[in-house]
Formats: structure tokens, sequence, C-alpha cells
């Protein structure tokens, strides 16, 4: 009995937890160069930028980011479900629109980061500017 005491504590010790730190991720403020630049630059820069503007998005800067593609803006401050960066991460792989166009989905941690730092209003600070991985060696090296 005492054992499975034990095995149940640990139960409850490690699901609230798991719930607080679900509730401390969503209240908390994405920080764009820390989390969502790194998510954007590894899956999508590689096709999205000045050498290779494919669909016309270029997610380079946030000026170009904030135009968006051949379809109009595609970040909707405020508003993840009207943002087509974030709607096409959730499509299936037989849609050719999915995004990163590779048959693994993005890791949902990365698909909510984009989400929230959308819904949080989708701040880019000023100047920042994103490194297609083609140029990864040449600027940080
Ligand atoms: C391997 C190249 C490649 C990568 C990587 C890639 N894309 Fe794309 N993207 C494309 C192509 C090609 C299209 C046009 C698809 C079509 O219409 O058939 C496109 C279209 C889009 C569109 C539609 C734009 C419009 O105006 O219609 C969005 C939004 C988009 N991509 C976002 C992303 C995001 C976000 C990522 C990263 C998660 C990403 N892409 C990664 C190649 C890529």
């Amino acid at each position: 009995m005492s054992r499975f005491l034990c095995i149940a504590l640990a139960l409850v010790v490690t699901l609230s937890g798991c719930v607080m730190n679900l509730t401390r991720l969503k209240n908390e403020e994405v920080d764009f160069v820390r989390q969502v630049k790194p998510i954007l630059e590894a899956s999508c820069l590689e096709c999205h930028q000045h050498q290779y503007e494919f669909a016309g998005l270029n997610l380079e800067t946030k000026e170009r980011a904030m135009k968006g593609g051949r379809s109009g803006p595609v970040i909707v401050p405020g508003a993840p479900h009207k943002s087509l960066l974030y709607k096409v991460l959730l499509l299936g792989h037989n849609n050719p629109v999915a995004m990163p166009p590779t048959p693994e989905r993005m890791e949902r941690e990365n698909e909510q980061t984009i989400h929230d730092w959308i819904q949080q209003g989708a701040k880019w600070p000023k100047g920042v500017r994103l490194t297609p991985p083609q140029e990864w060696k040449k600027s940080r090296s």
C-alpha cells in the first residue's frame, strides 16, 4: 500500500509540475530573438529569403515578412488563426502548401511558440534580420 501511495504521490507531483509549466508558458511573453528567430531560420529561411523567394514570401526582415507573399499578408498580429504563417504549419502533408514542405511536421512546441508570438502581437524588434541557413557559416564563424 505504501508503495502505491508513493507512486500516486509521485504522479500527482509530476502532473502538477506539468500543469504549472503549461500555464507559465502560456502567460510568458515570447522573446522573438531568442525563441522565434531560430525556429524560422532553421525551418523556413532556406526558401523564403532574397535568393529563393518561394511564393513571393521573404521572411528576412520585419518589413518584408509583414508585407507577406503572393496571397498578401501572412502575419496578422493578435490573430494566429488568420495568419497564413501559422496556418500552413497545421496543414496535412497531402496539402502542397503545408510548411515546412518536409514529411515531418514542425515540433508542437515550436508551433505553439509561433502561435503565441503572433497572438501576443508579433513583436519583431527593430533592425533584427534573419539569416538563411545557406549563410550561417559566413555570418557565425
Ligand atoms: C524547401 C523550401 C521551403 C521551406 C523550407 C519552407 N517553404 Fe514555405 N513555401 C515554399 C513553396 C515552394 C511555397 C509555394 C507552395 C505552393 O503554393 O505550392 C511556399 C509557400 C509558403 C506560404 C504561402 C505564401 C503565400 O503568400 O501564398 C507560406 C505562408 C509559407 N510558405 C510559410 C513557410 C513557413 C512558415 C516555413 C517554415 C516553417 C516555410 N514556409 C518553409 C517553400 C518552402
